[in-house]
């Protein structure tokens, strides 16, 4: 917000009222970090105007991320399908087109990680898991090539899914394992995508979401757990999928989201005072187009053109301290680029700049990038397009031979 208001930065540092502690310590040296970035702009109005989203240098990079990676990446080794989505998924949001050859082979690839049980594994001979499950069918969804689709067992996945389903309506991220929100989101948004939905696979899962639900008014990772942005957003997302948004108190959601941007950065933070980090950019500016779409029967006066946050202060926190300068987008200043930061920045860019029809988009007009899908995260009529697919050849191999 600091440079779009372009008023006293100083008043919109964090007002210390208590001790000195590590996090204000912390948060201090990020707000230093960031004011260095915005002050150097400010003034230089033409800079400002123009800053550009350095869009060549992040495909450049993303598109070297599906030929080899580097060893730095060996900690991602059980991620595979991971990095599948979220550099294809960043790819879309930037307008580029990978080969149909090159789709084919990512889609032979997350074949290969299809366990027999129908879950995916982060990669070949690991054990299924409900995320990486998600990965892969998004990744699937995120490709643009019907013969790509074909490599999902739909009745296997189904199977697995009714595995991971537990009484209480919560489903397991793996056999045996743990249980979080993200696995009914995963599994929401999978069943969804394959066209295997059935309300029987979600019995009891949008009361089970609601209880995660906190005194803050965001979702925590199960009952009686912080609210975060991570489980805030898989929830809601997830409720809306089920239709269950009525089971949740929205008020108590909008106070919570909206405390969540950062005065002074403009980026979001996950938790309660906690830092900025540009992958809330999507976590938790994702929630305001959901919000949107609850709240709209309810809030007779609410806007048709704008999401509830500032979408010029996040964009400015995105393009100012987020781009790496050879391409790739990271958390904060100072950190290293990687693809999860990649994609879930280019993500909450595209929330930013897209509301409704709208378009606001900060800096040069090149810097405008594709709109998104608000509770699935791959672009536009992509995710439509899979689960329509997938449906069809479901009811044509379930109908009886004449
Ligand atoms: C806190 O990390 C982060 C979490 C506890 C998990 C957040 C959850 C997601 C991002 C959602 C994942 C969604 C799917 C679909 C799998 P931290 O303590 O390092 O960061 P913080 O200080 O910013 O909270
Ligand atoms: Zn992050």
């Amino acid at each position: 917000m600091a440079l779009s208001l372009g008023k006293d930065m100083a008043s919109l540092r964090m007002q210390l009222d208590g001790p000195v502690t590590i996090t204000s310590q912390e948060q201090t040296a990020v707000e230093e970090s960031v004011e260095h970035i915005y002050s150097a702009c400010q003034g230089r109005t033409r800079l400002k105007e123009t800053f550009p989203l350095h869009k060549s240098r992040h495909i450049s990079y993303l598109r070297k991320g599906l030929l080899r990676l580097s060893e730095n990446f060996e900690c991602l080794d059980a991620s595979r399908p991971w990095l599948c989505y979220w550099i294809l998924h960043s790819l879309n949001l930037l307008g580029d087109q990978i080969s149909q050859e090159q789709q084919l082979r990512l889609s032979e690839f997350l074949k290969s990680v299809q366990a027999d049980s129908g879950g995916f594994c982060g990669n070949i001979g690991h054990l299924p898991h409900l995320a990486t499950t998600y990965a892969a069918v998004s990744a699937l969804a995120s490709l643009d090539f019907e013969p790509c689709y074909d490599i999902i067992d739909t009745d296997k996945l189904k199977q697995f899914l009714e595995n991971m389903h537990n009484d209480d309506g919560s489903f397991t991220m793996h056999k045996d394992g743990e249980l979080d929100v993200r696995g009914a989101y995963c599994a929401a948004v999978v069943a969804q995508l394959s066209g295997i939905h059935s309300d029987e696979l979600f019995a009891n899962t949008g009361e089970w979401i609601a209880k995660c639900q906190t005194f803050e008014g965001g979702f925590g990772s199960r009952p009686g757990t912080e609210a975060h942005g991570g489980y805030t957003f898989c929830s809601l997302a997830a409720l809306i999928l089920l239709n269950k948004t009525h089971l949740i108190n929205k008020d108590q959601l909008l106070d919570w989201a909206v405390h969540r941007q950062m005065k002074f950065e403009g980026g979001f933070q996950g938790r309660t005072n906690k830092m900025v980090d540009g992958c809330y950019s999507f976590w938790q500016g994702g929630v305001f187009p959901l919000l949107h779409h609850i709240l709209k029967t309810d809030l007779k006066n609410l806007d048709e053109k704008e999401w509830l946050f500032s979408q010029v202060a996040l964009q400015d926190y995105i393009l100012f301290c987020c781009q790496y300068p050879s391409g790739g987008l990271v958390d904060k200043p100072g950190k290293s680029r990687d693809y999860y930061h990649t994609c879930y920045c280019l993500s909450g860019l595209s929330v930013a700049q897209h509301s409704f029809e709208n378009t606001f988009i900060r800096g040069d007009q090149n810097n405008l990038i594709e709109p998104t899908h608000p509770v699935f995260n791959i672009v536009l009529n992509k995710a439509d397009k899979m689960a329509k697919y997938l449906r069809n050849k479901r009811s044509v191999n379930e109908a009886p031979s004449k």
